[in-house]
């Protein structure tokens, strides 16, 4: 199916921007809602950009009655675990609050089609791996109790006002767009791949946060998803939800983890560079084990996930961050 009108929030960030190329590719239409305090305009494939906060009514009541608006796509969130703990007022204002003004808008104005950005940060410390989407949700930091708050308040907007949602629990988004236009590029940078990637290219060292977890190296195990296959799982949802689809949650994920150190070994032998790192303190709010069950996803929505070998995905993000270094290199001589 081609041709809905998408508002994606969040457009210019990582997943945002990877998701408007896979709907532009598909031949949706692409409006963009971003205040651009994290994203990166010259990172966007197409589509009209507004530039504004998602918590803004005014603003988002003007848009949904100038524009015929079929979904509203949302990755317009905090997303960094130790920050959430430091600073959780900050998460709960922005990654809450904001959404509710943003579905406020959407119920005043009858768009009844959501898809959510939700995190495997939900689940907390599992109980049993690979978690799947009927495993308790336990949230450790802030960052997940958020996303489990809007969860919780979708589930009680579609019987309320038939709102249909589909909620997406990424377990470690990564990697870069395969033909090279787009990657990954936070102001800071908290995520492990590109840190490592960083460090194979400066020869500064990478820190490992904490070496005493109870995994088979001491160190914390991830599964990590490339970011065109969560994109793609994203147009899959949506065109469900067009078709009529009721509300679903489901986990994206590779279902295999790795370890910190397991990435580091691999990142050197991708790029061929001697990675060093130094232990660390453990990050607070950190789960030791993260590998997601998403058969849910496969069987229901038909996803065929292409990049799931971690050394592809790190090949990705690697051709992306020399190209992208050498651009800010080229931007600060
Ligand atoms: N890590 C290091 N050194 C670093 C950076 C990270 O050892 O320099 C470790 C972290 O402690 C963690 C693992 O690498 O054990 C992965 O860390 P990331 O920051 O890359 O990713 P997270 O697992 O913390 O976070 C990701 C998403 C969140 C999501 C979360 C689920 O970015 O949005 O998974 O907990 F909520």
């Amino acid at each position: 199916m081609a041709g809905a009108r998408i508002l994606v929030v969040g457009g210019a960030g990582y997943i945002g921007a990877h998701m408007v190329l896979a709907l532009l590719t598909a031949g949706h239409e692409v409006l963009v809602l971003d205040d651009l305090s994290q994203g990166n305009p010259d990172l966007l494939p197409g589509g009209e950009l507004i530039r504004g906060d998602l918590g803004d009514r005014d603003l988002l009541d003007t848009l949904f009655a100038r524009n015929r608006i079929d979904a509203v796509m949302h990755f317009a969130a905090h997303a960094q675990v130790g920050e959430s703990v430091r600073e959780p007022l900050k998460y709960w204002e922005n990654n809450v609050a904001r959404t509710v003004a943003l579905l406020q808008a959407m119920v005043g104005r009858g768009v009844a089609r959501f898809l959510f950005s939700s995190s495997a940060a939900v689940y907390g410390e599992p109980e049993q791996t690979p978690i799947v989407e009927s495993h308790p949700c336990r949230p450790t930091n802030p960052y997940g109790r958020t996303k489990l708050a809007v969860e919780r308040l979708l589930a009680e907007c579609d019987k309320a006002y038939g709102l249909r949602y589909m909620s997406l629990r990424y377990f470690n988004a990564a990697g870069a767009d395969p033909d090279g236009r787009l990657g990954e590029r936070h102001r800071p940078e908290t995520h492990l791949i590109p840190l490592v990637l960083d460090a194979a290219r400066s020869g500064e060292p990478v820190r490992i946060f904490g070496t005493s977890y109870p995994t088979p190296d001491g160190t914390c195990v991830r599964d990590f998803v490339h970011v065109s296959d969560l994109a793609q799982a994203h147009l899959l949802a949506l065109e469900a939800l067009l078709n009529g689809s009721g509300s679903g949650v489901y986990n994206l994920g590779s279902s295999q983890g790795h370890s910190v150190r397991e990435v580091i070994a691999l990142a050197g032998q991708v790029t061929g560079r001697p990675i060093e790192a130094v232990e660390a303190d453990p990050r607070p709010g950190d789960p030791a084990v993260l590998v997601a069950g998403s058969d849910r996803a496969r069987t229901e929505l038909g996803w065929r996930p292409r990049w799931e070998d971690l050394a592809t995905i790190i090949e990705t993000a690697w051709a992306w961050h020399l190209k992208d270094a050498d651009r800010r290199d080229a931007r600060t001589v």
